[in-house]
């Protein structure tokens, strides 16, 4: 049975006059304290070793393992196991080895402060994540609460907003929490032009401007949404393509041939993670475009062509949960290849429009099993004073559960 060693302190502005009894007492008794300068400066000098964060941080679970069995105290900001340091170190060290002393965070001293209620609030992070993550998340009225890398975050946030047509949208910007420092900015996206403090948090009351369309999170967005050459699945098969592919959070889909992107960053606004193969450049750099546009920056895209250039050896890329092939099925080994690398369970999905697509779809499946269906979509169109409907080449998609 491990004894607890490894103590994680929250942390407020207001340093240890803001602490428990308790945190304190375990604060003058650590053998070992560690955090960042910050928060070390925050406590008076005692006779423990003094140990600041190294960099990368990776490098930290070897110091603190060092360690294991004296009493080390972590500094941390506000609540450790929100977006902080002790997410990190629980997934290092087991629970039984830890005790963590949560502070009110961030989060909470915004909503405070602004008297918002905190569960309806979406809860984000910009610390050490691309800012363009925070498009999948616009909402008409929704409130954002969202951590900041440093002092350039508001204006990233604002220029974002900006870009995507919701420029409206008002932003408080909250610095320094709970210390003397505290300060608060307030103006709309599109007047934004403070200078902020690096301990910040940018609180976003979501408001599009007049013509701009909020997206939706369920699969099938307008054809207009995405940049694209023409190469992409239209709306109404993309739609019944993901219902096909099923996502769950955290589910990986490989996204063969993957156009200009749709499927792969629709899969991930669902969220899921996707590796996006493509073996033309032109489009890779389309999928990137959409990728960030669109709230998924952190889509996997890949230069590739399968089935040689689909992921063979590294454990993060295998084992996919779904795939999906969106042309060049009739390529020897690609279907064979995608449904040995799928998991037990996983989902492979597959359209063609072209009679040898269809002929290898078919043969697949009297190998494997799996449905298949034809897809024949209309859309009506004006001709002349009149209109009619133009027929879309029909889509014959395969769908197969791996046993
Ligand atoms: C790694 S996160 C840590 C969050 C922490 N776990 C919490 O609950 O407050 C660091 C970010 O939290 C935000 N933050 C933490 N303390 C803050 C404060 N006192 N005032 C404003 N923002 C703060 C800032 O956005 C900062 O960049």
């Amino acid at each position: 049975m491990t004894t607890p060693w490894l103590t994680v302190i929250g942390i407020g502005e207001d340093g240890p006059d803001g602490l428990s009894a308790v945190a304190r007492a375990l604060i003058d008794a650590a053998e070992v304290l560690v955090g960042g300068a910050r928060h070390l400066d925050m406590v008076p000098a005692s006779a423990a070793q003094r140990l600041e964060w190294l960099s990368p941080f990776a490098a930290n679970r070897d110091l603190l393992a060092a360690h294991e069995g004296r009493r080390v105290v972590v500094l941390a900001s506000g609540d450790p196991m929100w977006f902080g340091v002790g997410v990190t170190l629980a997934r290092w060290f087991t629970p039984a080895a830890m005790t963590v002393l949560p502070h009110p965070g961030a989060f909470s001293l915004a909503a405070a402060r602004l008297t918002w209620p905190l569960q309806d609030c979406l809860c984000l992070t910009a610390h050490g994540r691309p800012v363009e993550a925070l498009a999948l998340h616009l909402v008409p009225g929704r409130r954002l609460l969202v951590l900041s890398e440093d002092g350039r975050t508001p204006e990233g946030v604002a220029d974002l907003l900006r870009r995507l047509g919701w420029g409206a949208s008002l932003l408080t910007v909250l610095e320094h929490l709970g210390g003397p420092r505290e300060h608060i900015r307030r103006a709309v996206a599109d007047q934004w032009q403070e200078s902020c403090a690096d301990l910040n948090l940018v609180a976003v009351e979501c408001v599009a401007a007049p013509g701009t369309r909020p997206l939706s999170t369920l699969g099938g967005l307008p054809d207009e949404a995405f940049i694209n050459d023409g190469q992409m699945t239209k709306r109404e098969i993309r739609a019944v393509t993901l219902s096909a592919l099923a996502p769950l959070p955290g589910e990986l889909l490989w996204d063969v041939g993957a156009g200009c992107g749709t499927v792969a960053i629709e899969w991930m606004r669902a969220g899921g993670r996707a590796i996006a193969l493509e073996p033309r450049p032109d489009r890779c750099d389309l999928i990137a475009r959409n990728a960030a546009a669109l709230g998924v920056p952190g889509l996997d895209i890949r230069r590739a062509t399968a089935p040689g250039g689909l992921p063979e050896s590294e454990p993060d890329a295998l084992s996919p949960d779904a795939i999906f092939l969106g042309g060049g099925l009739s390529r020897p080994g690609v279907l064979e290849h995608c449904w040995t690398a799928l998991r037990p369970g996983g989902r492979l999905v597959a359209n063609a429009v072209t009679a040898e697509g269809e002929a290898a779809l078919f043969a697949f499946h009297t190998l494997h099993g799996g449905g298949m269906t034809r897809l024949a979509v209309s859309r009506l169109k004006p001709v002349g004073g009149f209109h009619s409907w133009h027929p879309a080449m029909p889509v014959t998609q395969y769908l197969g559960i791996k046993p």
